[in-house]
């Protein structure tokens, strides 16, 4: 006997879930197939949420350590209890995503745990927990299957002492030498979580820098800073091969310049090397969807794939792989479902990078403006002229604001500083309104903040900048 819906979305992550209840909410019959037990997909149980709850708890400890002290604050001998660490981490995740199912509820979004297989353009089967089938029948459906962590060839991970990043959110001891592969946003955040926990980290990338995509300058203040914390970096170096004996790792690493051969010995080595569409028992196939060469499925300007009524969004297409990208184009598609006009923004998706500084950008770089020969105005204030981030003791970095030399629109912006993910959302919503850079200059911020920096960044575009 098959259910009958306007809606199927297929994974339960911030894509999907967010689709699904956004369509609940205008009308639709939906329903939502997941098939690990609890919803919020990658970002609530393995990714966003607890990396976060890991680095604000590691944090705390990095306070107590080396800053509380200049504050006149004694703290005596402080340790790791790295059980209560993990325990805090693991109830957080289980409030969200227990907030999630609430959330379906609430909106009349049926959820069906199990593992969902398109069958027909108008039909997905289910394969669920209890060992049964279902099929569900509907007029649309919707892919927001997101990702999973790419692999090195040689290097077998078995969540041991080879881990992913699923792995490395669990450890149960503190490894004392960590070699992650990959300087990118997970190998930075994951690194520092295990460096202040006492870990040796050492980083090896095969670029010549760290966190690419990003802008020069930020690139290069941020390996200095993350540097001097303590993480080392092996750039221009590539991984050629792991092996394990007595759970200890030996990872064969090559220069890219001299080609010399080295072998870094460590106790848990942090495969870090990007993330690839999942689309695996998905019945892609079935319905002849399109695929790209790397495996992102492929959809056009309103999120469709090359099959009527089939849509797909979030990791599963590609493009930045953020959770909050996910859920505009979730909003996005169910509205254009409703007959209204989705849509959403490319061009103003922030980025951050929470180590400590937080690192944020949005918009261009410097350096692809050069490129593609956009005349353009830069705007710079560092937290070391900022009256709160002296107040706080926290002072590293700047805010660099970009805009157009003619219309003082704001092409890009790129903070690395305390708070850098919140303060880059008024520069999100300057180019989200098309104000310029003029606009946040003459907006009034409240005395001592974080955000005077960004007011004095976009006055910094037309040096006016006061207190530097
Ligand atoms: P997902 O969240 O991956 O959800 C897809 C869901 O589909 C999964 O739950 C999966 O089980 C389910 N599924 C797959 N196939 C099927 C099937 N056939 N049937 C039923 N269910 C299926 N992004 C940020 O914006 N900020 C961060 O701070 C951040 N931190 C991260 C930290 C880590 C360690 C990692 C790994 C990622 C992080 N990300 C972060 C990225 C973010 O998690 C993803 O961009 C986001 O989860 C993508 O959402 P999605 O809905 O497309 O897919
Ligand atoms: P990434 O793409 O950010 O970085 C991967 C890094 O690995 C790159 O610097 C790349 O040059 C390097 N690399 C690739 N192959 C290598 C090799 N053989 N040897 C050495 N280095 C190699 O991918 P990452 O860090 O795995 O993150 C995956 C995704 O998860 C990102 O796209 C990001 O969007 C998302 N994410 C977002 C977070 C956030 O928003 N705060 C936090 C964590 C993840």
């Amino acid at each position: 006997m098959s259910d009958i819906y306007d809606l199927v979305v297929i994974g339960g992550g911030p894509g999907g879930y967010v689709a699904a209840i956004r369509a609940a909410q205008l009308g639709q019959k939906v329903a939502c197939v997941e098939k690990r037990q609890t919803l919020g997909g990658t970002c609530l149980n393995v990714g966003c949420i607890p990396s976060k709850a890991l680095l604000q708890s590691s944090h705390h400890l990095e306070m107590a350590k080396h800053e509380m002290a200049a504050h006149g604050v004694k703290t005596g001998r402080v340790s790791v209890d790295l059980a209560t660490m993990m325990q805090r981490k693991d109830t957080v995740v289980d409030d969200l995503t227990k907030g999630i199912a609430f959330l379906f509820k609430k909106n009349r979004v049926d959820h069906f745990c199990g593992t969902a297989t398109i069958t027909a353009s108008d039909t997905v089967g289910i394969a669920l927990e209890d060992g049964s089938n279902k099929e569900l029948t509907t007029d649309n459906i919707l892919i927001a299957t997101g990702s999973k962590s790419s692999t090195l060839p040689g290097v077998d991970v078995d969540e041991k002492c080879i881990v992913s990043s699923t792995g490395a959110l669990s450890l149960d001891t503190v490894p004392k030498k960590l070699v992650v592969i990959g300087a990118g946003v997970i190998g930075l955040e994951l690194g520092s979580v295990w460096r202040r926990l006492g870990s040796e980290v050492t980083v090896v990338e095969y670029l010549d820098a760290i966190l690419p995509g990003m802008d020069k300058e930020i690139r290069q203040r941020s390996k200095l800073i993350l540097a001097k914390q303590g993480i080392n970096f092996r750039l221009a170096t590539k991984v050629t091969g792991a092996s394990v004996m007595n759970n200890k790792a030996m990872l064969s690493i090559e220069s890219v310049k001299s080609g010399e051969q080295e072998i870094l010995n460590a106790d848990v080595v942090l495969v870090a090397v990007g993330r690839n569409p999942y689309t695996q028992n998905l019945g892609l196939e079935n319905v002849g969807i399109n695929i790209d060469d790397k495996g992102f499925i492929t959809v056009d300007e309103n999120l469709q794939t090359n099959v009527p009524g089939i849509f797909a969004i979030g990791d599963v297409i590609g493009g930045m792989m953020l959770a909050h990208k996910a859920e505009e184009e979730g909003i996005c598609v169910a509205e254009t479902l409703a007959g209204q006009k989705g849509h959403v923004n490319y061009k103003a998706i922030p980025g951050v990078v929470y180590t400590h500084p937080e690192i944020a950008a949005v918009g261009r770089s410097e350096d692809s403006l050069k490129a593609d020969d956009i005349p353009y105005k830069v705007g710079k204030f560092p937290f070391g002229a900022n009256s709160r981030a002296k107040a706080i003791g926290d002072t590293d970095g700047f805010v660099k604001i970009l805009a157009h030399k003619e219309s003082d629109l704001i092409l890009g912006a790129h903070i690395i500083g305390p708070g850098a993910g919140d303060l880059l959302a008024e520069i999100v919503l300057a180019m989200e309104a098309d104000i310029s850079a003029e606009d946040i200059a003459r907006t009034c911020h409240s005395h001592p903040s974080l955000g005077e920096a960004v007011k004095e960044s976009a006055m910094a575009v037309d040096n006016m900048a006061i207190h530097m």
